[in-house]
C-alpha cells in the first residue's frame, strides 16, 4: 500500500493537473486560461468568461453570439419545475433550495446525463448555465413569497436575471445599467478559483461518474459553509452585529485576536492568497463606485473600511498574512443592489457555475482521472472480542 501520510485540509496535496485557473498566492495573481482577472473584469462579460473557462479559448464574435443565444433560449424552465420551485417554505435558506433545484433539474433532462457522451455534456452545460440563472431569481422570489416570472429572451443574461428577480408584475421595471454592469463584473470575479472546497467536491463527486447536475449540486452544498462561499453573508451579519453593539471596531477586533470561540474576522484570510486577494481589490473599488452611483450611503461600508484599516496595521493579521478576500466587500454591493443577506451566497454559486462545469469537464476528459478515494491513518481500537449486551 506504500507510505500514507496525513495531510489535513490537503495543504500539500495536488488532486489533479489543470489548465483552467492559475493562482500565485504570494504575488496576488489570478488568471483564467492565462488571462489576468483584472482585464477580464474590466473588458469581458460573464457569458464570454464562461465560454473561455469551459472551452479554453475566447470565442470569436459568431461563437459568442451563438453561445449567448443558446443559453438565453434555455432560460425557461419546465412548468412542473416552476411549480416545484414554489413549494419550498418561505424561510428556507436559499442555498438549500438552490442545491435541491440543481439536483432536481437532472430529472427533467435524462438525455443530458451521460458523462461520457460529449453531446450530452454540452447540453447539460448549456441547460445548467441557463437554468441556474432562472433558479437563482426564483430562489429570491420564493423567499419573499412573490410570483415567479418568465424569462424575456430579448434581454442579456444579467439584465434579465435582475428583471426576473426584482420586477413587480404589472409595474414597469428597468434594471439600472450600473447594477447590470457591476453584477456582471462580480460574476466574472467568482467564475473560477481552482481547487477550492466546492470545486474539489464537484470533481470528487464527478470522479465516480456521477452526472454534472449531481456534481454541481454537491458543489453548492460545499459552498454554503461560512468558511467558504457563506462568508459573504457572514461578513454582513458580522458588520450588523458590530453596529448593533455600538459600532466599536477595536473591541470586536480584540475578540478576534483573543480567539474567542467562533469569532473570526469574516472575509479575511485565504488558504492560497498570502497577499491581497486580487478579486478583493477589484470588489473594493466597485463597492465605492456602485454605492455612490446608486446614492446609497451605507455606514457599514465605513465600518468595513475601518476593520480593514485596523487589520492591515495589526501584527496579529500581518504576521499571519491575513488580507481581505473576495467576500469582504461583496455583500455590501449586493445589499445596495437590493438583495437580502441570504441571497449573497446563491449569487456566488451563480457566478461559480462556469468554473465547476469547466473543472468537471476537464476531470471527465483527463485520462489520469481515477475515482477520488483518499487514504486514512487508522488510530482506533486494536482488535477486540465482541461481548453480548447482557455481559457488559
Ligand atoms: N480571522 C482571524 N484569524 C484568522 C482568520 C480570520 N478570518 N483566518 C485565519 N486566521 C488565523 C487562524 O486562527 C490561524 O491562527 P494560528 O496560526 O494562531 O492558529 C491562522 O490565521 C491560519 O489560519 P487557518 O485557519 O489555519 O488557515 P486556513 O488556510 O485553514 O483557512 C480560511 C483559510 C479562509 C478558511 C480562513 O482564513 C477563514 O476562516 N477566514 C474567514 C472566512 C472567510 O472569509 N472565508 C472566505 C474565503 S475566500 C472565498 C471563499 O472561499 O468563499
Amino acid at each position: 500500500t506504500g507510505l500514507v501520510t496525513v495531510d489535513p485540509g490537503f495543504m500539500n496535496t495536488a488532486s489533479c493537473e489543470s489548465k483552467i485557473t492559475y493562482i500565485d498566492g504570494d504575488e496576488g495573481i489570478l488568471r483564467y486560461r492565462g488571462y489576468p482577472i483584472e482585464q477580464l473584469a474590466e473588458q469581458s462579460s460573464f457569458l464570454e468568461v464562461a465560454y473561455l473557462l469551459i472551452h479554453g479559448e475566447l470565442p470569436s464574435p459568431s461563437e459568442l453570439e451563438a453561445f449567448e443565444e443558446r443559453v438565453n433560449r434555455h432560460t425557461l424552465v419546465h412548468e412542473d419545475f416552476r411549480t416545484f420551485m414554489g413549494t419550498f417554505p418561505r424561510n428556507a435558506h436559499p442555498m438549500a433550495v438552490m442545491s435541491s433545484a440543481l439536483n432536481a433539474l437532472s430529472t427533467f433532462y435524462p438525455e443530458s446525463l451521460d458523462p461520457h457522451d460529449p453531446e450530452a455534456v454540452e447540453l447539460a452545460t448549456v441547460l445548467i448555465l441557463a437554468k441556474t440563472r432562472t433558479i437563482t431569481s426564483y430562489v429570491h422570489r420564493t423567499s419573499k413569497g412573490e410570483p415567479l416570472l418568465y424569462p424575456d429572451y430579448s434581454r442579456g443574461y444579467v439584465e434579465d436575471f435582475l428583471r426576473m428577480t426584482f420586477a413587480v408584475p404589472y409595474q414597469q421595471y428597468e434594471p439600472d445599467p450600473v447594477v447590470v454592469q457591476a453584477l456582471d463584473k462580480l460574476l466574472i470575479l467568482h467564475a473560477d478559483h481552482e481547487q477550492n472546497c466546492s470545486t474539489s467536491t464537484v470533481r470528487i463527486v464527478g470522479s465516480s461518474n456521477a452526472n454534472l447536475y449531481a456534481s454541481v449540486a454537491a458543489g453548492i452544498n460545499a459552498l454554503s459553509g461560512p468558511l467558504h462561499g457563506g462568508a459573504n453573508e457572514a461578513v454582513l451579519k458580522m458588520l450588523d452585529e458590530i453596529k448593533a453593539n455600538g459600532g466599536d471596531a477595536t473591541a470586536f477586533m480584540k475578540r478576534v485576536k483573543d480567539k474567542e470561540p467562533g469569532v473570526r474576522l469574516m472575509g479575511f484570510g485565504h488558504r492560497v492568497y498570502k497577499n491581497y486577494d486580487p478579486r478583493a481589490a477589484i470588489v473594493k473599488e466597485s463597492a465605492d463606485a456602485v454605492l455612490s452611483a446608486l446614492g446609497k450611503n451605507d455606514e457599514l461600508l465605513d465600518l468595513a473600511r475601518g476593520l480593514e484599516e485596523i487589520a492591515l496595521n495589526d501584527d496579529y493579521f500581518v504576521s499571519r498574512k491575513l488580507y481581505p478576500n473576495v467576500d469582504f466587500y461583496t455583500g455590501l454591493i449586493y445589499k445596495a443592489m437590493g438583495f437580502s443577506e441570504s441571497m449573497f451566497t446563491p449569487l456566488f454559486a451563480l457566478g461559480r457555475m462556469p468554473g465547476w462545469i469547466a473543472q468537471w469537464r476537464e476531470m471527465i476528459n483527463d485520462p489520469q482521472t481515477k475515482i477520488g478515494r483518499p487514504r486514512q491513518v487508522y488510530t482506533g481500537a486494536v482488535e477486540r472480542d465482541y461481548t453480548p449486551v447482557a455481559d457488559r
